[in-house]
């Protein structure tokens, strides 16, 4: 595996990759790696000639009074992690290559920004989709593989994809879980034993909801507040928001039709979660 700094040496090994017919493939990660973002790698793997990770903690995505100095980092691990999934080029950008003291460009995808973790996020996604930019454009990546576990970050940056006609197919890799159902998370580090196990809420919830939408509740209402009588019912647990959402506008849903996703956030201790379900009311096959 080749460990890559230098913007302009990612560029050039881009290119030479693209002009020798191989796809290039990308998985953008903030490092800290487990087995949720080793599992977007061997999805991009098994479809790409070059395959690159990124590993860039990036401090635009971090609003105030969040966790980017705090945030885990173990780059010898990560590079090991990486290796043995043979990755051809692990990129490993400096923040001060990547933001010169008088950038002033960045990107915003509006509307589907302003819901969900928008809210309470206010700039977060604006940072996100803003990296992910400069990130493709270094990258020229034929295919990026995101987790759905960042639902509404999958949904900002197809959206991103397609209004400004990046040449990167999006694929969205389902989300990876503990036995107990939580989700992988490098933020689920900040959890103490009794948050740690409240945590599990999250998932066990989603699931609550679902069974209640494929056995007939359309209502989101209703469905909501089963949700968020579960969450609430954990001593260590501070709800964010229970939303029942559009899959693709992610708008508010009254009434559940077809299909939708659940979506949650809830802080636990020092560590802010999220999750989702997609969830149908009709049989699928
Ligand atoms: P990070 O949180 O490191 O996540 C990198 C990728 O791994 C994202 O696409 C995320 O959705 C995915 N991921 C995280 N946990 C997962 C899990 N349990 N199962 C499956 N996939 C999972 O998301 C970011 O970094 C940043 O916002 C980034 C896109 C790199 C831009 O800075």
């Amino acid at each position: 595996m080749r460990l890559v700094q230098d913007i302009s040496e990612m560029k050039e090994l881009a290119l030479k990759a693209r002009s020798s017919n191989k796809t290039v493939g990308f998985v953008p990660t903030m490092g800290y790696l487990h087995e949720g973002h080793l599992s977007l790698v061997r999805i991009a793997r098994e479809k790409c000639g070059l395959l690159v990770v990124s590993i860039f903690v990036n401090p635009t995505q971090f609003v105030e009074g969040e966790d980017y100095d705090s945030y885990p980092r173990d780059m010898d691990l990560d590079m090991r992690l990486l290796d043995e999934e043979s990755v051809d080029i692990a990129f490993l950008p400096g923040s001060e290559e990547m933001y010169p003291e008088d950038h002033s460009t960045s990107v915003e995808v509006e509307g589907l920004t302003s819901v969900l973790c928008g809210v309470s996020r206010p700039g977060h996604f604006r940072g996100v989709t803003t990296v992910v930019a400069k990130l493709f454009n270094i990258v020229k990546p034929h295919l990026a593989v995101f987790g759905e576990k960042d639902y509404q970050q999958a949904v900002v940056i197809k959206r991103m994809v397609r209004d400004l006609n990046m040449d990167t197919d999006i694929v969205m890799g389902p989300t990876v879980r503990e036995e107990d159902g939580l989700a992988l998370s490098s933020r689920n580090l900040y959890l103490n034993e009794e948050e740690r196990n409240d945590a599990s809420v999250l998932y066990e919830s989603l699931l609550e909801g679902r069974r209640m939408v494929a056995s007939g509740a359309a209502d989101a209402s209703e469905v909501k507040s089963v949700v968020t009588k579960m969450i609430e019912g954990k001593d260590t647990a501070r709800l964010d928001y229970v939303s029942v959402v559009h899959p693709e506008k992610l708008v508010e849903l009254q009434r559940i039709e077809d299909e939708a996703v659940i979506a949650v956030a809830a802080t636990f201790g020092k560590a802010r979660l999220i999750d989702n379900i997609r969830v149908f009311r009709k049989e699928r096959n």
